[in-house]
């Protein structure tokens, strides 16, 4: 029995806004701010340009994030994918859970409402979305939830976790195949036996083509495939979502 549902938090959260219409206009108001017409609305770049761009995103307009305005327009097929992730949270070998790439804090905060005894550790390597995770943090009175400023590729731990989220960050910066293949790996390490790693991708993410990759993996280790979602209402919303359980 979960404690709140998904579409509640987002609601309550004020995260997801409900229209095209208004996420157009708040888009549009916010034009004549300076600072956003540095944000080029793209993901790919330099490591360098990619932390400056999520930087720019965790600046507030009328209160709400800009990342948070911009992922609105996948609201229905993030819905599909944090239910999912709910019901793959259910049972997890130990209470440990990371949220690699956490952004501004949704999915590490939804988990740690959700699970009051799990610790949640949500990482990312813009500094100014992780202090917008806190404040989020801190604004639910969650104790079970922390956050840091890294980067996934420098991460070094030895520590497991029962459930490892990577959601919207595996195909960012100026990667290839070789880098694609080696955060895998990263993340099958970071993951605990009996563990549950999941990929989320959503339209901006090649999700097809990254699904693809990892389903021709010749390690075999995806487990169970992606359900490609795609809105009845915009087919651009596709959101895949990959569930990895590795073999000891
Ligand atoms: C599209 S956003 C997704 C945010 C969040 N996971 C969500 O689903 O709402 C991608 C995030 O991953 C972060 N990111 C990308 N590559 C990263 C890396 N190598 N290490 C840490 N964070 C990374 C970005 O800074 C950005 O905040």
């Amino acid at each position: 029995m979960l404690n709140i549902s998904v579409e509640d938090f987002l609601d309550r959260e004020g995260l997801f806004l409900r229209t095209t219409a208004e996420i157009d206009e708040k888009i549009e108001r916010s034009r004549g701010l300076s600072f956003l017409r540095r944000l080029k609305g793209i993901n790919a770049g330099t490591r360098a340009e990619v932390i400056d761009h999520y930087n720019l995103m965790a600046q507030r307009i009328e209160g709400i994030p800009i990342y948070d305005i911009y992922a609105s327009r996948y609201r229905v097929g993030t819905k599909w994918a944090l239910d999912r992730l709910m019901t793959d949270s259910l049972s997890l070998p130990n209470e440990y859970v990371l949220d690699v790439g956490c952004g501004t804090g949704t999915i590490s905060c939804l988990l740690g409402l959700q699970f009051p005894k799990r610790r949640i550790y949500g990482f990312d390597f813009a500094p100014s979305v992780v202090e917008v995770s806190r404040q989020r943090a801190e604004k639910n009175k969650l104790k079970n939830v922390k956050f840091e400023a890294k980067d996934l590729d420098d991460l070094k731990t030895r520590k497991t976790y029962g459930l490892v989220i990577a959601s919207g960050c595996m195909s960012e910066g100026d990667i290839d195949d070789r880098t694609f293949d080696a955060r895998l790996d990263k993340l099958q390490r970071l993951t605990s036996p009996k563990g549950k790693l999941v990929i989320i991708a959503c339209a901006d993410h090649n999700p097809n083509e990254m699904s693809q990759k990892v389903v021709e993996d010749e390690n075999q280790r995806l487990v169970s495939v992606s359900f490609p979602y795609k809105s009845a209402d915009n087919e651009a919303q596709q959101v895949n979502y990959m569930l990895f359980e590795f073999k000891s």
